[in-house]
């Protein structure tokens, strides 16, 4: 959702800030740009497509050198990508830019302020909202002798929306402004030299210290010094913090793509995951609020979230409803927020989010809180805006995630569920101390499980080779298997970008079936031995029809497999936590038919992996 960077030191800035891009293009790849103090004032060089077009653009314009710059990786929103709309912004009359901006989020009331800014004189000359940013700082800073963080404070205080933003004026090459709210923004800290970005893989290279800026505050990053005011203009004391993971964690590591890589993590972020929260063969919580009193006050739970966070939620739902007969729902952030849902004071609301900085699943979250529920994020990012604005947060251990599809996080998210079901389940007697033993054991098992099922490795890339070409592909599953098709149909589609569908499988027949012709591909997912003879005959119903037939089974599937062409099966595990098995073969599908059509499997198109907008 857009990446920002800058940098003020001694060194040359731009091989900082193009490597600070590179590590955010994650957030959005559209389009790139840089703003420099050079001696020759103040360049912008800016393109649409990837960091390496702005590093070719650059080149071709004879480099850049300064110590002081701004850079953004774009995910448009306002305007499509193009050189014009890309960022930096230049703010003056007549083009006459004396200040830049690099925005993340959006302002809502920008065409207002165009319409007044146009009226004094300001011609713009792209269709962002950013533009209207630049335009009024530069009018606001105009010929007064308030210094660039305070106009920029007065200008965020006639914006109506989100941002973090980055702004450099010619008054003073060697700083850079800051600001946010609603979207992630840190400041490095340097030896005589600091930084800004989106998230931390953009600093780590050059630092592991940095402070977090809140919602309404503006910074002043100089390279000897980092002042931070609030909304009011008054200076605030801000907490250093300092990166505890490590660069590697954050680089390929001899693997062609980060989502290779991340699927090959899995078992240690479960494990890292599970295994702090698994003390003497009982589930223990110190950091985040459930206490036995509360969990056993419950009345409903509401689990939201986006994309694979709400499958993982899916799966949660069922695992939590069969353990601890508490009625859940799992519902899409976006929906949640405007439906003016039913929220009694004792419900547990748990939100989930590998960025913690999503809108729309913070914004259910602050609805949630608003109407009395009790708060408990899964989060992945340390520090993020979710994670420090619940009530109590299970961090899911799984390290930087940098493709954009998730595989690593949703995993740890399918653990972290287990942990508080289990937990639930206990504190409310459903389970006996020894059921939580077996649990337990069944849960820090999981990652040698989830090991095993990567043994599927090269099955599926054999079938991905010879299915790649499919124009469409149908997953099928019921209960846990259903929302684990879910997943395995989004991580196909938004890495491939073949059509897909997930249906429960006995659902098919009900409209869906008419798609099914000879030769139509459909992956059915069969884990739970009550459910197998159901989908054996929804298996059946496809085969009839033409379809050829993936079936994702467990180790003791009793039913027939005669009438399906590929057979994986999975190592056996607890059926309620079988969805962190059968998701793994899905994801090596995805990646290895991505692959095979060669898309860009780290940086699919028109997606962004952090989504700070409604
Ligand atoms: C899909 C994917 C997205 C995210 C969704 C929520 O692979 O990654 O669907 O799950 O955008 O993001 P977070 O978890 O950061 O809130």
């Amino acid at each position: 959702m857009c990446g920002i960077v800058g940098f003020t030191g001694r060194e040359n800035a731009l091989p900082i800030l193009i490597k600070g891009l590179y590590s955010l293009e994650y957030r959005g790849y559209d389009s790139a740009g840089i703003a420099a103090f050079t001696r020759d004032g103040l360049r912008v060089v800016k393109t649409q497509g990837r960091i390496a077009s702005l590093e070719e653009k650059i080149q071709s314009e004879g480099g850049l050198s300064c110590t002081c710059g701004i850079g953004h990786t774009r995910w448009a929103t306002h305007g499509e990508p193009s050189d014009r709309n890309s960022h930096p912004h230049l703010g003056g009359r007549d083009g006459q830019g004396k200040v830049a901006v690099v925005h993340n989020g959006i302002i809502e009331n920008y065409k207002e302020l165009r319409e007044r800014l146009e009226a004094h004189g300001y011609t713009f000359c792209s269709e962002t909202d950013t533009e209207t940013v630049a335009h009024l700082v530069d009018y606001l800073h105009t010929g007064k002798q308030e210094d660039l963080a305070k106009t920029v404070l007065a200008a965020v205080q006639r914006i109506r929306g989100s941002y973090a933003l980055g702004v450099v004026s010619m008054d003073n090459p060697e700083e850079i402004v800051a600001a946010r709210r609603d979207n992630p923004l840190i400041i490095g800290l340097g030896q005589g030299e600091n930084m800004i970005a989106s998230d931390l893989t953009a600093i780590i290279g050059r630092t592991r210290d940095y402070i977090i800026l809140d919602d309404n505050e503006v910074a002043i990053i100089r390279p000897d010094s980092v002042a931070v005011m609030n909304e009011f203009g008054d200076v605030v004391e801000k907490a250093v913090q300092t990166v505890t993971w490590d660069m590697s964690a954050a680089e390929k590591g001899g693997y062609q793509h980060f989502m290779l890589k991340e699927i090959m993590e899995q078992p240690k972020a479960v494990a890292d995951t599970v295994n702090p929260r698994i003390q003497n063969n009982a589930v223990v919580f110190e950091e985040n609020g459930l206490t036995d009193e509360r969990l056993r006050e419950i009345e409903n739970i509401h689990i939201v979230g986006c994309g694979s966070a709400l499958h993982a939620g899916m799966v949660g739902k069922r695992v939590i409803e069969a353990m601890c007969r508490i009625h859940c729902t799992a519902e899409v952030a976006s929906e949640f927020r405007y439906e003016n849902p039913i929220i009694g004071k004792k419900d547990l609301c748990i939100v989930i989010s590998q960025s913690g900085e999503t809108a729309d699943t913070l914004a259910a979250m602050r609805l949630a809180k608003q109407a009395g529920a009790f708060t408990v994020a899964i989060v992945n990012v340390v520090s993020s805006t979710i994670a420090r604005e619940a009530d109590g947060v299970l961090y899911t251990w799984a390290g930087p995630e940098i493709s954009v599809a998730t595989t690593k996080a949703y995993s740890s998210q399918l653990s972290a569920l287990y942990l508080i079901s289990v937990k639930i389940a206990r504190t409310r007697g459903l389970i006996s101390i020894g059921d939580e033993r077996a649990l337990c054991a069944e849960l820090q098992r999981l990652p040698a499980c989830i090991e095993k099922a990567l043994e599927s490795q090269q099955d599926m890339q054999r079938i991905s080779t010879r299915y790649a070409n499919r124009p469409s592909v149908f997953f099928l599953g019921r209960g846990l298997d259903y929302a684990a098709a879910l997943e395995a149909s989004l991580k196909l589609k938004e890495i491939s970008y073949i059509h897909s569908e997930a249906y429960a499988a006995g659902e098919l027949k009900h409209g869906t079936i008419s798609l099914i012709e000879e030769g139509t591909l459909v992956v059915a997912l069969a884990t739970q031995p009550a459910l197998f003879e159901k989908t054996v005959s929804n298996i059946r119903e496809v085969v009839s029809r033409g379809a050829v037939v993936v079936l994702v089974t467990t180790d003791d599937f009793t039913g027939d497999e005669s009438v399906c062409q590929h057979i994986i099966r999975l190592p056996k595990c607890l059926y309620e936590f079988s969805a962190s098995l059968s998701i793994i073969p899905m994801q090596l599908l995805a990646y290895y038919i991505a692959v095979e059509r060669n898309c860009d499997v780290d940086k699919p198109r028109n997606l962004a992996k952090s989504v700070t907008v409604e």
